[in-house]
């Protein structure tokens, strides 16, 4: 197992880390020599951090792979298009998989059944584009060090990720002895966005686990939309700052609503807001009403099909901070 010397210097700085970077990128030149490196590259800071990284010290030597699980919030893969390719010049692998993933979905409620087939099928679709590559040597991978410590380097083992025995890469993790605080230094220092650097956390299977019971697309639709306008509302009120993991949430039940003078049967959406050290407990915070009620009516006019808007008030324990 990777062990952090004593000695090592929490990266608290720009100053600290440029020197972190300048270390990081001879190392790797002196690993990787002129062969190709392939990342999954998801948009997430840990795997963003390590792309940057890896495109400063081998340029076009990096392949990344963007999967697009059609789970993803509404801008992001977006996003990582326009900040790797245009900005940053990756070479960069883009694959639209939305029909594919929604179509493996398609009747599936269970919770952990919807996790597994979300899961399986990313390195699926991984393993297709990796195999269509020539000449990948090294895979590069964003563990980082509560990583390494927490699953006992099970992480950071070859072929993590299930990728097939007769894929046999090697590993190049130039962040796995950094905490998360220092990736996120790391990361502006290398001139990354903050709102990509500052990313709340967000489960691999995405709004999979949001869109409760089976992912349909009207609800799937209804939850992208009103999750943009709640970040879009927390940013402008500078809660953004200040709340650890907010996100909306759509039931798999509907309620009656009146619109235009008639019943409806429309989606009810939940907001979800903590704030937490470790996610192993969690707070709710005290949101103004002018600002939920704010979003409530931007979610209710903006919003097609939703006609009620709730605030999750439960702490972690008992509940989780996800609903499913
Ligand atoms: P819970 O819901 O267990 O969540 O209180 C704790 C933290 O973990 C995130 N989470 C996930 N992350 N895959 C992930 O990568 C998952 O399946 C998953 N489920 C929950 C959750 O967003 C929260 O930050």
């Amino acid at each position: 197992m990777d062990k952090r010397p004593n000695d090592m210097k929490r990266i608290v700085n720009d100053e600290l880390a440029q020197k972190f970077i300048a270390e990081q990128v001879a190392e790797v030149r002196a690993q990787v020599g002129n062969k190709k490196v392939l990342l999954a590259l998801s948009g997430g800071v840990d795997s963003s951090v390590v792309a940057a990284l890896l495109i400063k010290a081998i340029g076009k030597q990096l392949v990344c792979v963007h999967v697009n699980h059609g789970l993803m919030r509404k801008g992001e893969s977006e996003q990582v298009v326009e900040i790797f390719r245009n900005q940053l010049d990756a070479n960069l692998v883009y694959i639209d998989a939305t029909e594919r993933f929604l179509g493996k979905l398609v009747g599936e409620a269970d919770p952990e059944t919807k996790r597994k087939i979300i899961g399986g099928e990313f390195i699926r679709v991984f393993e297709e584009e990796a195999r269509k590559l020539e000449g990948i040597e090294f895979l590069a991978q964003g563990t980082i060090y509560p990583d390494i410590i927490e699953s006992d380097g099970v992480k950071a083992h070859h072929n993590v990720g299930g990728l097939p025995e007769d894929m046999q890469f090697d590993l190049v993790e130039p962040i796995k002895l950094l905490y998360k605080d220092e990736v996120r230094v790391v990361g502006r220092a290398l001139g990354l966005p903050d709102d990509m650097v500052d990313r709340q956390p967000f489960p691999g299977p995405g709004l999979g686990v949001r869109c409760l019971g089976e992912i349909t697309r009207d609800r799937l639709t209804a939850l992208r939309e009103s999750d943009a306008i709640l970040r879009e509302e927390f940013a402008i009120a500078g809660l953004d700052k200040t709340v650890w993991q907010y996100f909306t949430v759509v039931p798999d039940f509907r309620s009656t609503g009146v619109r235009n003078g008639k019943r409806v049967f429309d989606l009810p959406v939940i907001i979800r807001a903590v704030n937490t050290v470790d996610a192993m407990t969690a707070t709710v915070p005290d949101i103004e009403w002018t600002v939920l009620k704010k979003i409530a009516s931007r979610i209710l006019n903006e919003v097609d099909g939703v006609c009620r808007v709730l605030y999750d008030l439960s702490p972690k324990a008992p509940a989780t901070i996800e609903w499913e």
